[in-house]
């Protein structure tokens, strides 16, 4: 089991333009002391998605919940998540990287039994409507994520979803099909648990929304679908130790985070393109652009000009049909991390045909996952090439050990990443005048300040309509 960074393409030489072996050695330096600050808001326990990994006992609570619903005959047809951004994202890439292609349109026998998967992540009324039509509330169960217990978006689903459950099968059965995964102590969810007797399992207080994958967040879906858990979590032990040297020549995670924040603050490459060639890993993509845009993407002091890169996510060999060209020829302001895979699951070999057309004889004979792994290598020497920094992490495999490591290397980047950038990755000040402005014009009784805000704001002005 293992896990690669080969960054040759975003050093000079070979890249004119890529990060100098003096700038990398100054990085040395800069990287010891962002382990250091890291190792400190660990041991002061600010930091906790660094101890999910040995949590046994949070671990135990989703063991033991799935366990009893199969004992009291309750496991469900059907499991929806109803969250959004970092209560949203991870389930959804546990989902496609550890499930069957179109887990959800398989039938029971080709699932083994194992509930579909569905995850809202938002709260346009025709997806929802959509799905509450088709599914058997009776069967259904409601997974409601929130930390804070209070998000706008989550709390809307909850209640729809609680209305309607309520109507099909009566208050005292629609309890059964919901579970809360929020805070310990605080916030709505957990407040309606506590009084209603609703089952809530815990993120612990020191994990914020989008490092909580490894708590119930995932780790609930992921069991209620039959994924292995517990490797899940032995992955990303295993990231972890691999990622306690001071030493960035030792630590993966530090090395991603120092060759991306050169390539942004020294070369001007500030968009940072993960492009996994897989379809199992998409989803992670959009996973990762969460994590990296509102850990990174802040003001170091009020009212400066703020700072961090821009995540983008592709997808290979489809964006080579798409975004490549930008990559290729556009500004040179980005740095591209592919994912490459050494051994898939599943062998296609294209047979030989039309050997007498030489645009397709030469297909004939290779594997799909050959010609996959071939155009990433492909496309990662076109980048060098032209002189555009690249990077490629390889994983042995799609299992539940390497993705339970990729969300732990990412995430622990992003955590050296913030101390680099000099900003504080764990919070997210920037949504919160969005929010206030939506509480004023919902009419929530506190948002008084915010409806005076909004009042004052410059109008729609219709000569600027067209
Ligand atoms: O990373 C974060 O903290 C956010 O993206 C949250 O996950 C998102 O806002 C949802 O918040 P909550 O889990 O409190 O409902």
């Amino acid at each position: 089991m293992a896990i690669h960074l080969d960054y040759t393409n975003m050093m000079s030489p070979p890249i004119e333009g890529g990060i100098t072996a003096a700038e990398w050695s100054d990085a040395a330096t800069a990287f010891t002391a962002a382990h250091k600050a890291v190792a400190g808001l660990h041991a002061d326990r600010t930091l906790g998605f660094l101890d999910l990994p040995d949590d046994r006992e949070l671990h135990r609570q989703t063991t033991d919940y799935v366990a009893q619903l199969r004992r009291d005959g309750r496991y469900p047809s059907d499991v929806v998540v109803l969250g959004i951004g970092g209560s949203a994202l991870g389930p959804i890439a546990l989902r496609t990287s550890l499930r069957a292609p179109g887990w959800n349109l398989l039938d029971d026998a080709a699932r083994k039994g194992e509930p579909r998967l569905h995850v809202l992540d938002n709260v346009d009324p025709a997806n929802i409507a959509a799905l509450l039509s088709r599914l058997d509330l009776s069967r259904a169960l409601f997974v409601v994520t929130s930390k804070s217990g209070g998000t706008a978006e989550t709390m809307a689903q909850y209640m729809v979803v609680r209305g309607r459950l309520a109507a099909a099968l009566g208050d005292e059965a629609a309890k059964q099909r919901l579970v809360f995964v929020t805070d310990p102590e605080k916030g709505a969810l957990r407040a309606i648990a506590r009084a209603e007797g609703v089952t809530a399992l815990d993120i612990p207080a020191n994990v914020g929304g989008r490092f909580s994958v490894m708590t119930p967040v995932g780790i609930l879906p992921a069991a209620l679908v039959g994924i292995d858990t517990g490797e899940l979590l032995a992955g990303a032990a295993e990231m972890r130790t691999r990622c306690s040297s001071g030493d960035v020549r030792k630590n993966i995670a530090g090395t991603y985070a120092c060759l991306q924040y050169l390539a942004d603050q020294k070369h001007g490459r500030h968009v940072h393109v993960l492009m996994p060639y897989s379809d199992a890993l998409r989803d992670m993509a959009d996973w990762f652009v969460q994590l990296w845009a509102e850990s990174l993407g802040k003001h170091r002091t009020p009212g400066d000009a703020g700072f961090g890169p821009t995540p983008l996510g592709a997808l290979g060999a489809t964006d080579q049909h798409s975004k490549v060209q930008l990559f290729m020829e556009g500004p040179g302001d980005k740095t591209v991390t592919f994912i490459a895979v050494e051994q898939g699951d599943v062998e296609v070999t294209i047979p030989k045909l039309h050997g007498d057309i030489p645009e397709l004889a030469y297909l004939g004979g290779h594997d799909l996952g050959e010609l996959l792994d071939i155009e990433q290598r492909a496309t990662a020497g076109a980048l060098a090439r032209r002189g555009r920094p690249n990077m490629t992490l390889t994983l042995e495999r799609v299992d539940a050990w390497h993705v339970g490591a990729l969300f732990m290397f990412l995430e622990i980047a992003t955590a050296y990443a913030g101390q680099l950038y000099g900003v504080n990755a764990f919070d997210q000040p920037g949504v919160e005048l969005g929010k206030q402005f939506t509480y004023a014009m919902l009419g929530r009784a506190d948002a008084e300040q915010a409806r005076q805000e909004w009042n004052l704001l410059p109008k729609s002005n219709p000569d600027r309509v067209i």
